[in-house]
């Protein structure tokens, strides 16, 4: 458009005495045709792009520590730090190291942690019997955690998939159909266990039904009435789970089975709403969409449409992937803030990531 166009509709504006910012054509017939407030160059989008000042100013999302959720893996034995091969930089702690490392959480000003064991495989059993030991593994690391730790948040999974013998979340019928209902009891119970361990957050992970209202009565019956929930809510029948299920052992134990009678078709959105709806509904405190950068659009979507406190989890596939990457020189290490900050700029009010500790120093306290 040719400025002389600009200043003759400018005029026009100010003649009218209206408050506006934009640009209007003066067509032949002395129509004004108003073409927004977008029209170069008046408008260029690059003036707010100049420098770094300019760019923190306008700035519509900061991801800071404040959003990190540190996942950590827990084995048995004194003194341990074992590497976990397909996530590079992420190791199986024993509780002692377990909890040096949530001490170095909490110096980075990173607000929680989520645990999760790798226990002897003489502990894994058909029906996950481990899972509601007092005495086991998360437990005794959940305890230990919180006495080192009095401030640091510590969420438990609610999920048998680590305890049993077939890397399934849940309790196994005759058709090797995971059962519904009778999982949920024994999820209570595990709930309950962590709670009593010291867990401030209980995250059922394992999408069966109903089990957020049953562990949010048994915890209210218990008087645990401030442990937060922290649902699975949308959790996908995932690939990129890969890695994690090597942290735990499971990955051996589940073979080439998958999850799709319990978690989430991948190719469902509407879908996603129902579960989110549901576990509110029952008592969550907290929802999440799980994996991550492929979710980005259901996290979205959760925000927009419940307001609630939303949660992503960017999985141990994405890590390994974003890692290799790196680490092999293909992709700059600022891939992964970026990741990061998409997440929040979907939606997710906070983010758990392999990358917590790493990134902590690079953001703002
Ligand atoms: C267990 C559980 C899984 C993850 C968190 N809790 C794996 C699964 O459902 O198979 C995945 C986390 C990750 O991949 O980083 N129910």
């Amino acid at each position: 458009m040719p400025p002389t166009s600009l200043t003759n509709s400018l005029a026009t504006f100010s003649v009218a005495g209206a408050v506006r910012i934009g640009t209007a054509v003066q067509r032949g017939n002395g129509a004004s045709v108003d073409l927004g407030p977008m029209s170069y160059p008046l408008t260029r989008m690059r003036r707010n792009r100049t420098d770094d000042a300019i760019r923190r100013l306008v700035r519509e999302t900061t991801l800071t520590v404040d959003d990190l959720i540190y996942p950590m893996f827990v084995i048995e034995g004194p003194s341990l730090r074992e590497p976990v091969e397909s996530m590079p930089g992420i190791e199986r702690l024993s509780v002692d190291q377990l909890v040096e490392d949530a001490k170095h959480c909490v110096d980075l000003g990173i607000p929680a942690v989520a645990v999760f064991p790798n226990v002897d495989d003489g502990l894994r059993t058909p029906a996950g019997e481990e899972a509601v030991n007092p005495a086991g593994l998360i437990p005794r690391a959940v305890t230990a955690v919180k006495n080192a730790c009095p401030a640091l948040v510590v969420i438990t999974d609610a999920a048998l998939d680590p305890y049993t013998s077939h890397g399934h979340d849940g309790i196994l019928d005759e058709r090797d159909y995971v059962v519904n209902d009778p999982t949920v009891e024994t999820l209570v119970e595990q709930a309950l266990v962590c709670t009593r361990a010291g867990a401030d957050v209980i995250a059922p992970s394992d999408m069966m039904d109903g089990r957020v209202g049953a562990i949010r009565s048994a915890l209210e019956d218990e008087g645990f009435v401030n442990t937060k929930i922290m649902a699975y809510s949308a959790k996908y029948a995932s690939a990129f789970y890969g890695p994690f299920r090597d942290a735990v052992g499971s990955a051996a134990t589940l073979g080439r089975g998958d999850k799709m009678t319990y978690q989430m078709d991948p190719a469902n959105r509407a879908e996603a709403l129902r579960e989110i709806e549901l576990d509110l509904e029952e008592g969550a405190d907290m929802v999440m969409v799980k994996p991550g950068m492929p979710y980005l659009d259901i996290v979205a979507l959760v925000k927009e449409t419940f307001a609630a406190p939303t949660f992503v989890y960017q999985v141990s596939g994405e890590y390994a992937m974003l890692k290799a990457a790196v680490g092999n020189g293909w992709l700059d290490d600022r891939v992964v803030l970026e990741a990061l900050v998409g997440m929040k700029r979907a939606g997710a009010d906070g983010i758990l990531t392999y990358f917590a500790r790493e990134i902590a120093p690079a953001l703002k306290r």
